[in-house]
């Protein structure tokens, strides 16, 4: 099968199967088993599948990796059309930003923007925001498949399209790892052998806050403890592992009780050498296993 290419909305129009149900990947390319799952799961949800790929130049902040983000267009394409996608929207940046790059911006609520990648990264969510709703209004799917990997992304997209009455359902999906727990990103690729060995140290911490959970601790100033002991315990090993950026357990709806009352999400971002990587788990019931790391 091979994927047809396009790049504007109008040309897009021109494929689209009058009644078919279309369902929508947005990616940034340099596409690895994490996109493919949203690909194969977007297959039953849609008649016709579009992917996108579009290096957002608006979520990445003037010190970030835009100009060395891995760009692979014709491997996509081939994994694209194995994995059952039918069309692949690939626009331009003039394109996409009609009115010029500073033009608009959607902003999220500081309820669910301010904190995680909201707080370490300016701009980047309201980057994200922004190129959802443009390529949401591009592609006019009747489903979107987002990945849990990036769970305030997709809860803010969620929000967003409440908001905006844009008529996309939003489906989350799994986290996909590699066999030893690290999860598969598109900026593993920046990593060195050491490094990539280093940066299961996410996975680990978070498989102390889920063995706490499971252990019944509800207290999220005591979950978040575990999480941070387990790191500080890895950087005991290995010094040059660097600090934690962030690790916090929150409620799903992104709300901070002192209590979990509900099902929760531990959230962390670290640097591994020249990649900044971030990793959740979900704490609720039937959560998958993390591989714990041997900390003795
Ligand atoms: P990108 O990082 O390419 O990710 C595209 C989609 O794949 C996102 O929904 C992300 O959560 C999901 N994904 C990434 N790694 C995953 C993994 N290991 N398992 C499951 N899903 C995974 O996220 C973006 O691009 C951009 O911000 C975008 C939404 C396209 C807007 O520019």
């Amino acid at each position: 099968m091979t994927v047809r290419i396009v790049g504007t909305a109008r040309e897009w129009a021109t494929l689209r199967r009058p009644g078919a149900r279309v369902a929508f990947v947005p990616t940034m390319g340099a596409l690895h088993e994490g996109h493919g799952a949203l690909v194969r799961a977007a297959r039953a949800h849609g008649d016709m599948v579009v992917a996108s790929i579009f290096v957002n130049p608006t979520q990445f902040g003037p010190t970030e990796d835009l100009a060395r983000y891995p760009r692979d267009l014709e491997g996509d394409r081939a994994k694209l059309a194995a994995w059952g996608c039918d069309v692949l929207f690939h626009p331009t940046a003039e394109a996409m930003y009609r009115q010029g790059l500073e033009a608009f911006r959607i902003h999220p609520p500081a309820g669910l923007g301010d904190f995680w990648c909201g707080l370490a990264r300016p701009g980047h969510l309201a980057g994200v925001c922004t190129v959802v709703a443009k390529l949401l209004g591009m592609v006019r799917p009747d489903v979107a498949l987002f990945g849990q990997k990036d769970f305030q992304q997709w809860r803010i997209v969620e929000a967003l399209v409440d908001d905006l009455c844009l008529g996309t359902r939003i489906v989350r999906c799994p986290t996909i790892r590699e066999p030893d727990g690290v999860a598969m990103s598109s900026r593993n690729t920046y990593l060195s052998p050491t490094d990539r060995i280093r940066a299961r140290a996410l996975s680990g911490a978070l498989a102390a806050v889920l063995g706490c959970w499971r252990s019944g601790e509800r207290d999220i100033l005591a979950l978040e403890a575990a999480g941070k002991q387990a790191w500080i315990r890895l950087q005991g090993k290995d010094p040059e592992l660097g600090d934690l950026a962030y690790l916090e357990v929150r409620h799903q709806d992104l709300t901070r009780p002192a209590l979990l009352t509900a099902p929760g999400v531990a959230a962390m971002a670290a640097q591994i050498g020249p990649a900044r990587l971030i990793d959740n788990v979900l704490l609720e019931d039937h959560s998958p296993d993390l591989p714990l790391l041997e900390l003795a």
